[in-house]
């Protein structure tokens, strides 16, 4: 993917790139935040939703379309730049960026619809076609500018990533390069914004107020390129509209019934996404869960999208997860190796059950990097944070639950993070052995501590919620996980030192660590010389199988 400067109609001079690759990268700093270390949560999301704002996302006929519909958008308004990209379907569609939301505006009001069709109902959107010219083709002029990025969504080719991470010469270089190569890019980011923006036009007919923001991990810093969008549909009343000095007040619909009233809307919801929102496939409605949700898939952008309602805490959770990556350039790379290692062994799985997922993962890995060891530590404890709130940082969540906690890290006196020096080969190494030896039988992680705490009841494994601390965010995962986590991580800690010594191999530094078994154990089966019967023999193996011994492989062949 390249990303180049435009020309002239293009502000890309303005943008900054963060301390190592983020994905804050890409954003532009306002003249007087120069100076600030760290942005906040609320200024990269502000920046993300305003750029959703003016942007569109147009389906076009190939990558050559490009001058054509440059030269066809630039005679309306002025663009920032545009982006280019496939979805599974192979087609293509160009994301453009304009200057203004008024531009925006006026493109769309000059947008046409398909020919009168009995069952089409139009509908104003910003997921466009870009119709092929009929009659005679205008004359465009020729543009200077080029595409911002071609094929911007594709993931890298898996065998290209282990052949670069086997031409690393650190541990420390791998981990960062996993991370470089395969953390969700602008594009990805931009276009999770985009399908959160698509609901809220739809909405905002029949809400006040209305908003649709993204959570999870597109924007909390861990998401990878292809990750799953959780979005939260809100609309709570602004202070101005609760003013009780007003004496004009809207008559409203008193909702009656149902266990609570969103439950009706959120089916509403599930009809809209049906009926009114173009892209949106396969929608399943999950309503009677403690948090009702409605998934579906995006087809135009390959994303897969759970949208609930009123989940402020999810939001503020995520923005803690974003702040503690953006305090230390070590964190993210880390956790982006302990969440694709799980994924390899098959700790964590795509489906719901009795395992452990990326979120109280993630919790572990930060929980890690807050021991105070003789090196140091790396991340203050959440009561830190807390302590540390003014009254600006106030946030109550549904459920009168607590969110307050410090929002501007440049509030965070040095001496709160990045104590330890230590580099990223030498950290993996010490998380796997620090859980090796960790007592889940008596012993709670509680990152609001920053250290072990009693364990408050016989749950295998127990990860204190710290938004809400009589949570136990891993209470769905069973005793025979717990002890699959454990035994995991001693492999690994085994694996990755054995490794560091002798010649470099396939397996060398992380690739023995996040290489799913299957393919280890394909590999093997190459090395022992039964290549020619490697079609058959795939179906042996599953991906959880343990690590098999070259003789094992034989006598499975006999
Ligand atoms: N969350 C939470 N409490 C939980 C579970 C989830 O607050 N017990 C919030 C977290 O902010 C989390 C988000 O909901 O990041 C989405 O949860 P999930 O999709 O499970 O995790 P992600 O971080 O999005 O990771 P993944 O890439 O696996 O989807
Ligand atoms: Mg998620």
């Amino acid at each position: 993917q390249t990303i180049r400067n435009t020309g002239k109609s293009h502000s890309f001079q303005k943008l900054i790139q963060a301390p190592l690759s983020s994905c804050t990268c890409l954003l532009r700093r306002k003249s007087s935040d120069v100076s600030k270390k760290f942005l906040s949560f609320d200024e990269v999301v502000s920046q993300r939703r305003d750029e959703a704002r003016r942007s569109l996302v147009v389906q076009v006929n190939s990558e050559s379309s490009f001058n054509e519909l440059y030269g066809y958008c630039s005679n309306y308004a002025s663009i920032n730049g545009i982006h280019h990209y496939k979805n599974a379907g192979g087609e293509h569609f160009m994301l453009i960026e304009f200057s203004t939301e008024d531009n925006l505006k006026e493109i769309l009001r000059s947008c046409g619809s398909h020919q009168k069709d009995n069952d089409i109902m139009a509908l104003q959107s910003p997921f466009l076609w870009f119709r092929a010219c009929s009659g005679k083709k205008e004359k465009i002029a020729p543009t200077s500018n080029t595409l911002i990025t071609k094929n911007g969504n594709a993931a890298i080719d898996e065998n290209l990533l282990c052949e670069e991470l086997g031409s690393c010469s650190t541990v420390s270089d791998q981990i960062q390069l996993l991370y470089d190569k395969t953390m969700l890019n602008d594009l990805g980011i931009r276009l999770r914004y985009m399908v959160a923006r698509q609901l809220e036009i739809v909405f905002e007919s029949l809400y006040a107020n209305i908003a649709v923001r993204p959570f999870g991990s597109s924007v909390n810093g861990f998401g990878k390129m292809g990750c799953d969008l959780d979005l939260v549909l809100s609309n709570n009343l602004t202070d101005e509209m609760s003013d009780p000095t007003k004496r004009l007040v809207y008559q409203e619909k008193k909702s009656e019934g149902g266990r609570g009233p969103w439950q009706r809307h959120m089916e509403l919801v599930g009809e809209l996404l049906e009926l009114r929102i173009v892209g949106a496939t396969r929608v399943q409605r999950i309503l009677h869960a403690r948090v009702p949700i409605v998934k579906y898939a995006h087809e135009f952008t390959n994303i897969d999208c759970d949208l609930c309602y009123n989940n402020m805490s999810g939001v503020h959770m995520s923005e803690l997860l974003w702040m503690y990556g953006s305090l230390d350039p070590r964190v993210r790379p880390l956790t982006f190796l302990v969440r694709r290692w799980a994924a390899a062994v098959g700790l964590t799985n795509q489906h719901p059950g009795r395992w452990i997922t990326n979120f109280p993962l993630t919790l572990m890995v930060l929980f890690f990097l807050q021991q105070k060891t003789n090196d140091g530590f790396i991340l203050p404890s959440f009561k830190n944070l807390v302590n540390r709130a003014g009254k600006e940082d106030i946030r109550i969540a549904e459920e009168n639950v607590n969110c307050t906690f410090l929002r501007d890290m440049n509030k965070l006196p040095l001496e709160c993070y990045s104590q330890n020096q230590s580099n990223l080969e030498t950290l993996l190494l010490q998380f796997f052995e620090y859980y090796a030896q960790f007592d889940f039988q008596e012993k709670a992680i509680s990152i609001i501590e920053g250290h072990p705490v009693r364990k408050p009841n016989a749950l295998p494994l127990y990860i204190v919620n710290p938004l809400e601390p009589a949570l136990n965010v891993s209470r769905n995962v069973s005793f025979e996980e717990c002890e699959r986590f454990k035994l995991e991580v001693r492999n690994a800690a085994w694996q990755l030192e054995a490794g560091l010594e002798g010649e470099k191999s396939d397996d060398w530094g992380v690739l023995g660590l996040i290489e799913k078994r299957a393919s280890r154990n394909l590999k093997k089966l190459l090395r022992v010389g039964n290549s020619h019967r490697l079609v058959s023999v795939k179906d042996l193996f599953n991906d959880n199988e343990e690590n098999i011994s070259e003789e094992g492989l034989r006598s499975k062949l006999q």
